[in-house]
């Protein structure tokens, strides 16, 4: 099959999965191929500062594979063509995943591939966040760092500090393309953490972070 055809197939399967309708599929996708990330978000930086604020209460409705696009890029999708990302990192090390939960599925985002891969097909959107919110949205994004793959020494504690740092610009990232596409979002340390560890699978070397609810603004 030719690259149309594959792209073709991949808005087939965002059209069938992530958009509401009456099509949805069963069976989540093994993958998703996201479409590529917007060339510009339509707000200049000073404006989507200026709009950047949290939000708690969101309208039915899910977001569609542009807002998801747009959102997963420029939380640390790759910038630049050694494969560097959008957010820093300390060492420039690759110890942060961001998790997709939706209604089908909870994904991990392969950056370099932009890409969602399936963790787990069960809906866990209601039951990782510790405040009702969290589960209000469209889809909730899970920051969660790998301690094990920061490399070096340090202990635990500057390990986490270094992860907290990283997740709070990728927060702030996910924020400002929010503000930028007028989707609503918030970071949030109230989550429980063993819901988080079972149903992402996660390794014990894995500590989730933060949550984002995202979802549209009333
Ligand atoms: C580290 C951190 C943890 C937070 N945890 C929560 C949370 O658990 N629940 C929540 O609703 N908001 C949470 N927030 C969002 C703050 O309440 C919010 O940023 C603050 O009230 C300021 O509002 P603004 O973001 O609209 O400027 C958190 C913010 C930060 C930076």
């Amino acid at each position: 099959m030719n690259k149309f055809g594959l792209l073709s197939l991949a808005c087939l399967a965002w059209a069938l999965l992530i958009a509401p309708g009456p099509w949805a599929l069963a069976q989540p996708a093994a993958e998703l191929i996201l479409p590529p990330r917007p060339a510009s978000a339509g707000m200049d930086l000073i404006q989507a500062l200026e709009a950047r604020q949290s939000t708690r209460q969101f309208r039915a409705g899910k977001l569609g594979p542009a807002d998801l696009s747009a959102i997963l890029w420029a939380a640390d999708g790759l910038n630049r063509v050694d494969g560097r990302r959008t957010a820093p990192s300390a060492h420039g090390r690759r110890y942060l995943d961001i998790f997709l939960v939706g209604d089908e599925g909870t994904y991990i985002y392969d950056a370099p591939g932009h890409k969602l891969i399936l963790v787990n097909p069960a809906n866990l959107k209601g039951e990782l966040g510790s405040q009702a919110h969290a589960g209000a949205g469209s889809h909730l994004l899970v920051l969660v760092a790998d301690l094990a793959r920061m490399g070096g020494s340090g202990e635990r504690e500057y390990r986490f500090k270094n992860a907290a740092a990283t997740a709070g610009c990728v927060a702030q990232n996910v924020y400002l393309m929010c503000a930028a596409r007028g989707v609503g979002t918030v970071i949030m340390a109230g989550m429980r953490p063993e819901e988080i560890r079972r149903g992402l699978k996660l390794a014990p070397s894995q500590e989730p972070l933060y949550i984002m609810p995202l979802g549209h603004k009333p």
